[in-house]
């Protein structure tokens, strides 16, 4: 039975069973598809009533989205990034915008460790090879790839992921030097880390791994001027944003052997279509943005966002916000 006492929560996608439970009885749920990458036309129409709003990072919130919502008085964005949500006009509108940093760490620190692995060993083309035949002998030289132990990682981007990446690495035996914004002495004692200028840690490394959110500052840090940087063998790993690289740029990189090769969990566009070039390049993973993409790790993200909606709609401090400036204090 529908309590219209209760607050309306528009949630962009259909979710499975369970991952709402903490919403259900507190709550009035309208819930969109399962794979949407824009606002239904359906969930649209509930935009004037909602108290709440829970999405995902494939749905773009802007200031005109905001502007349909009078009511709102929360975002809850089930990702630890938030591009997606134009954050500035929810904080001229006073509503806080709660995202979920820490329970992916592991997870996407894990696949970023998986596609690094892959790209360093060629686990694609060689699937690919075995696959269409062309695995005929033991050959001596055949797919040869690259070891990780002594070789340098550079990291751009040293917070939550970064640090989980970096001790991984240290597992097999690599070196790290890193670049932020912030020097992390702590850090640089605890993984015998070395902090580097970005244009010095590029000639460096021997795999670079891309740990920055997306801002005007790192849209396309990589670019065809940071890619001729880097060594000819280097490996290029992105589990952040697409457009953190510049596509055009990576594409030719790649194509003319300016670097080894790239393990891509994101991509600009996001999805990628088939047909796009990257697809072809044997040097190119790409994964369709499954850093987070474990049962727990997702239950976990789904639930901190369940807990910092209900704290917005209570006008309580969410627990983890994008946007701790909305509160005066
Ligand atoms: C995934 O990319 C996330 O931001 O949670």
């Amino acid at each position: 039975m529908m309590n219209s006492s209760l607050p309306t929560v528009l949630v962009t996608h259909t979710l499975p069973e369970g991952w709402l439970d903490l919403l259900q009885d507190r709550c009035r749920l309208i819930i969109g598809p399962p794979d949407a990458n824009e606002f239904s036309p359906d969930l649209e129409a509930h935009l004037w009533e909602a108290e709440g709003i829970y999405s995902l990072l494939t749905i773009r919130i802007s200031a005109e989205t905001l502007s349909k919502a009078p009511r709102l008085k929360v975002i809850s964005n089930m990702a630890v990034g938030f591009d997606n949500i134009e954050v500035a006009a929810c904080t001229r509108r006073g509503i806080p915008v709660g995202h979920t940093p820490g329970v992916l760490t592991d997870g996407t620190a894990d696949l970023t460790m998986a596609i690094l692995l892959a790209a360093a060993r060629r686990l694609f083309e060689a699937n690919i090879d075995a696959r269409e035949g062309r695995w005929t002998t033991w050959s001596p030289t055949g797919w040869l790839g690259a070891d990780l132990c002594d070789a340098t990682l550079g990291i751009i981007g040293m917070g939550k992921i970064g640090q989980a990446v970096a001790k991984r690495a240290r597992g097999f035996g690599m070196r790290i030097v890193y670049c932020d914004s912030i020097r992390r002495p702590e850090i640089e004692k605890d993984l015998e880390a070395a902090w580097l200028d970005f244009n010095e840690l590029l000639p460096r490394s021997d795999f670079v791994s891309l740990h920055v959110p997306l801002n005007p500052e790192t849209y396309q840090l990589i670019n065809a001027d940071s890619l001729r940087k880097m060594k000819k063998t280097a490996l290029l790993i992105n589990t952040s944003r697409g457009p953190v690289v510049d596509t055009q740029a990576l594409i030719q990189a790649l194509q003319e052997n300016w670097i080894g090769g790239a393990a891509l969990d994101v991509t600009d566009p996001e999805p990628l279509p088939p047909d796009r070039p990257l697809f072809a390049l044997k040097n190119c993973l790409v994964v369709p943005h499954i850093g987070s993409a474990t049962w727990n790790t997702r239950r976990r993200m789904a639930e901190l966002a369940c807990e910092n909606l209900l704290a917005g709609l209570q006008g309580k401090r969410l627990p983890y916000t994008a946007n701790p400036e909305v509160y005066k204090d």
